[in-house]
């Protein structure tokens, strides 16, 4: 049920929960999502569960209009019936609020609704996927919720200039919400395997002591798988360690610490690194004994952007879905820009044997502004 993250799209920031208004960014314009609590004006209440199982497979709002595919029923359409059924009885118990999403502000000629038909002629293809009988129960039930009701594809996906996801290109990465989506595939650029043990691990908790902590876009996926079952959990854990199997990236020996190296090459960012990070990043760190994973091991410094390295030390980490957890400070209004680009790449030299990154004051001005590469 809650591995669909409708709440994630459907409630505004500070709004009540399901009762829409968030917008959505896309090749279109701006697309609010709509209230789906179950209010008989503004939101779904008057829906018959045959209307409901309509919008997710079809895309077709209850008056028959065509929806646009910032909704992802063009994953939804692949979830079972029964995981229809049980959203429709969730939804429908949750509290009515009354609230009408603003008007969709977007770009000509789109704002008339049938163009979308064109649009699902090419890349709708509806139903539920048929199992792999070569595959473990796990396995296909992973990839059902993967492609269905989870839609990782959604952010883990590039899209063509129609925003519909390229079936080709499946999990090689993809620009959400300024931030980078890392591959989830052989093109994998994680450095240490991610075993179907640490996918569990990170997408029920947020959390893993292996890799790193969500912090991204990814942090409000892994609040909603945190109330999924744990079994839905461990499948989508079980398929994507498949998927990244055999990554290259993680075939290589551990990266080591570079300290001197990087120290001298960067002094400013290694005294920045003192003083301000050691306390929890630094070797023998109270943080590091209890077992949190070194830097070497997150993703996104291994990244061919240094974009979500950016972005989690200007905005820092909340804890993880429900629990008292680690928790890293926003450093976006201490350090100044130029402060920034240097412990990003004082981190990328010392934590990675990768080359620089190229133009990183360029990505910090960037995730400043808000913007994507
Ligand atoms: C990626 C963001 C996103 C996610 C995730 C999402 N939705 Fe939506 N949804 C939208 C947007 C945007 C619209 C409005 C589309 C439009 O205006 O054409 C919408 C519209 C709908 C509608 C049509 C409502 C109406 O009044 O016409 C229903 C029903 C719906 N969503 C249900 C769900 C359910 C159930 C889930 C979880 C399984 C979900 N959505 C997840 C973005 C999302
Ligand atoms: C709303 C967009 C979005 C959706 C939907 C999404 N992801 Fe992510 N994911 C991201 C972003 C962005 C990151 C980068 C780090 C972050 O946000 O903290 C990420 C990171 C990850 C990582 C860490 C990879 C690494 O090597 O560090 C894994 C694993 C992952 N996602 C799996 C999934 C799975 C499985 C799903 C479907 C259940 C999913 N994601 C759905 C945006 C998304
Ligand atoms: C109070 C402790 C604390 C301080 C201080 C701190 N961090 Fe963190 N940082 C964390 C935690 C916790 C994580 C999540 C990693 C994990 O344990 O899974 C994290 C994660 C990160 C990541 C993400 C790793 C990845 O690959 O996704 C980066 C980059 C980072 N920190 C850089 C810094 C920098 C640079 C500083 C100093 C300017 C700093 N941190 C200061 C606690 C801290």
């Amino acid at each position: 049920m809650h591995v669909g993250n409708c709440a994630g799209c459907h409630t505004a920031q500070g709004g009540r929960p399901f009762a829409g208004g968030r917008p959505l960014e896309t090749p279109f314009g701006t697309v609010f999502a709509t209230n789906i609590t179950p209010d008989p004006e503004t939101g779904i209440g008057r829906w018959s569960r045959k209307a409901f199982v309509r919008a997710l497979r079809e895309g077709v709002a209850l008056n028959g209009d065509l929806l646009y595919p910032a909704f992802p029923y063009d994953h939804f359409t692949r979830a079972s019936d029964s995981d229809i059924d049980a959203l429709y009885a969730f939804l429908m118990t949750r509290p009515a609020v009354q609230a009408r999403a603003p008007t969709n502000r977007l770009k000509e000629p789109f704002g008339f609704r049938p163009l979308v038909a064109g649009w699902n002629l090419l890349f709708l293809r509806k139903g539920p996927l048929v199992d792999d009988p070569g595959q473990s129960a796990d396995w296909n039930r992973g990839r059902a919720l993967a492609e269905g009701l989870a839609h990782c594809g959604g952010c883990h996906t590039p899209r063509n200039e129609l925003g519909a996801e390229r079936s080709d290109h499946a999990y090689d990465g993809a620009w959400t919400e300024g931030w980078y989506a890392p591959p989830l595939n052989a093109a994998s650029p994680a450095v240490r395997p991610w075993t179907a043990e640490d996918l569990f691990a990170y997408l029920g908790t947020g959390l893993s002591a292996t890799h790193t902590a969500a912090a991204g876009p990814m942090a409000s996926v892994t609040r909603g798988l945190a109330q999924a079952s744990e079994d839905d959990v461990r499948a989508l854990a079980v398929y994507f360690a498949s998927l990244m199997a055999h990554a290259p990236a993680a075939q290589g020996p551990p990266p080591a610490d570079r300290g001197n190296v990087a120290d001298a090459a960067h002094p400013e960012a290694a005294a920045l690194f003192a003083g301000a990070c050691a306390t929890c990043h630094g070797p023998g760190a109270p943080m590091m004994q209890e077992g949190r994973p070194s830097l070497a091991w997150g993703t996104a410094l291994h990244e061919g952007t240094p974009n979500d390295t950016i972005q989690v030390i200007m905005h820092g980490l909340a804890p993880p879905a429900g629990r008292s957890g680690p928790t890293m400070p926003a450093y976006g209004d201490s350090f100044s820009d130029r402060q920034l680009a240097q412990i990003t790449a004082y981190l990328r030299a010392r934590f990675t044997d990768k080359p620089p990154w190229p133009d990183v004051p360029g990505a910090v001005a960037r995730v400043r502004k808000g913007g994507s590469e």
